[in-house]
């Protein structure tokens, strides 16, 4: 528990499948480190609270038509219209836990069936994680866990597309964890991925931009 300034923040993205835990593991993992005293916050995309994150949302609820191609750039400018904010934080020495991020944009979209590079094109220069943290379930255990609500994604069939396209997206950032395990079990690997990562940003690892 040393000293965590004089660094910038880690950028630690937490990935998966609806319903492989994610939500609950950040939280934990967000307590954790504050424990610690690591100067840290829990973010989440989309980030509803914005006007384009109201747009999102209204489509997710089937409350309103977007197509394909429109939904998948108001996910980017989600991003987008954060990631000064995000560059201030990070660069002040916070860490950020963020719940999703461009993965998801490319791989929920290339599940209806858009082109990939297409996809990824948009996501191009947002600051890209020093860690991603993917939740490995398969597609037919999420589904078990129930708990789908009514949202325009949580259906088998599109869960199984997007697990494939998740799997074309890893790279040296991302650490697989099976999600398969207990949810202690999965805690504790977290919590030590996470600390690793801190402690080797304070070496002044400059921030690096999508897609690396
Ligand atoms: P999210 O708010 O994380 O779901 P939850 O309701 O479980 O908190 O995300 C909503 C849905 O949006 C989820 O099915 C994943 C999808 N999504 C995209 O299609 N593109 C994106 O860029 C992001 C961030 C999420």
């Amino acid at each position: 528990n040393c000293h965590w300034d004089n660094s910038r923040g880690s950028l630690i993205v937490l990935e998966g499948l609806d319903r492989s835990g994610k939500t609950s593991q950040s939280n934990s993992l967000v307590s954790f480190l504050k424990g610690k005293g690591v100067p840290v916050e829990a973010w989440h995309f989309p980030d509803r609270s914005t006007t384009v994150g109201g747009m999102i949302s209204s489509y997710l609820a089937n409350k309103s038509q977007l197509d394909d191609r429109t939904i998948h750039l108001l996910f980017s400018a989600n991003r987008w219209e954060k990631s000064s904010l995000m560059e201030t934080k990070l660069k002040s020495g916070v860490t950020l836990v963020v719940d999703r991020y461009s993965y998801s944009g490319v791989a929920f979209s290339a599940a209806k069936g858009l082109d990939i590079q297409w996809c990824k094109a948009p996501e191009e220069g947002l600051i890209a994680p020093d860690l991603v943290l993917y939740l490995d379930i398969p597609p037919e255990k999420a589904a078990e866990r129930g708990g789908y609500g009514s949202e325009r994604y949580e259906h088998l069939d599109f869960q199984q597309k997007v697990a494939s396209h998740y799997t074309n997206l890893h790279d040296h950032t991302w650490k697989v964890i099976d999600a398969c395990q207990p949810a202690e079990d999965i805690e504790k690997q977290l919590r030590e991925l996470a600390l690793e990562c801190i402690s080797s940003r304070r070496d002044g690892k400059p921030l690096s931009r999508l897609w690396l």
